[in-house]
């Protein structure tokens, strides 16, 4: 296996999409694909990872822990009520001792300052593995996910529907770099925190896409809100009926975890137009991709 032409995130954090130049995404997906070929290679011995989460994750840390194991690294769980860190050591500290021990963090908070002040103060890559604001680890696998079912991400269109949530965004951020456009349909203050295309019918925005995506109308840190929020997303699921106004051959993604019923239908998540769980997979795939070129292999 070889780096992709020159192209080398040696040493780099990567905590937004916009991090990235197109070149360097492209090259994650090249070598995404490369990998999910040939899965297990000893590209990383010795190499570890460290997942330090203080937010709840299947997919993203069960991912980066099997991605390392596949590469012949390691990774360590670091449970934030483990660590000093809950008894008072302060974060610049915790970070430094870590970054002599470890070669790469993959952090999971809900503030995206805090995953920057790990950035700041461990000498080692930090990966963001969702913040409250960017989830770029997901638009990696979703963009994946799109240019292995349409071949080209040029010129290609997204509705995204719902919530303009931190996927949304890392999405809509990562289109910019790739080729394809999010146009999105959500509610008045449910719009995303980055400048798109944005509607308010749903059925506008799945009129022409290619790829209709959503998220969960409640993201972590926003149980508080739960029933307001239901309430004003109600007319923003995706369903059968919001699918009939899309092309035949339009298809479905979610990052999961999905609520069938809430922001999206059972027949939907599960029907035979529903990329969701190749999108799931490809988590796995991306991630030791971006792991292998940070890690300078
Ligand atoms: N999509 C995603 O990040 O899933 P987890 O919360 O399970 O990691
Ligand atoms: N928007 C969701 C994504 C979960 C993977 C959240 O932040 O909870």
């Amino acid at each position: 296996m070889t780096t992709p032409l020159e192209i080398s995130l040696a040493g780099r954090d990567f905590l937004r999409s916009s991090d990235l130049v197109p070149a360097e995404a492209e090259a994650i997906l090249d070598r995404a694909v490369e990998l999910r070929l040939a899965p297990k290679q000893p590209l990383l011995p010795g190499a570890t990872l460290g997942l330090y989460f203080a937010k709840h994750s299947t997919r993203t840390r069960v991912s980066f822990s099997a991605g390392m194991a596949q590469l012949s690294g390691a990774a360590i769980h670091l449970a934030p009520e483990e660590l000093q860190l809950s008894r008072g050591e302060s974060l610049p500290d915790t970070a430094r001792a870590l970054s002599g021990y470890l070669d790469a963090l993959a952090v999971r908070v809900h503030s995206h300052e805090e995953l920057e002040q790990w950035a700041h103060w461990a000498s080692i890559p930090v990966i963001n593995a969702l913040t409250a604001e960017e989830h770029p680890c997901q638009a990696l696998a979703d963009a994946l996910t799109m240019r292995d079912r349409l071949g080209s991400l040029e010129g290609v269109h997204v509705a995204w529907v719902g919530d303009g949530s931190n996927v949304c965004t890392s999405l809509a951020r990562l289109g910019l770099l790739l080729g394809y456009e999010v146009v999105a349909a959500c509610p008045p203050g449910y719009e995303p925190a980055v400048d798109v295309h944005l509607v308010r019918d749903p059925r506008e925005a799945v009129r022409s896409a290619d790829v209709i995506v959503t998220d969960t109308w409640v993201s972590m840190g926003q149980e508080a809100e739960h029933d307001r929020r239901i309430r004003d997303l109600d007319a923003y699921r995706l369903d059968a009926a919001l699918l009939a106004h899309a092309s035949p051959e339009a298809f479905v993604m979610h990052c999961l975890p999905a609520h069938p019923g809430e922001e999206i239908t059972a027949d939907v998540l599960y029907g035979d137009r529903s990329a969701i769980w190749d999108e799931a997979e490809n988590r796995l795939h991306v991630q030791k991709a971006l792991l292998a070129l940070l890690l300078g292999v």
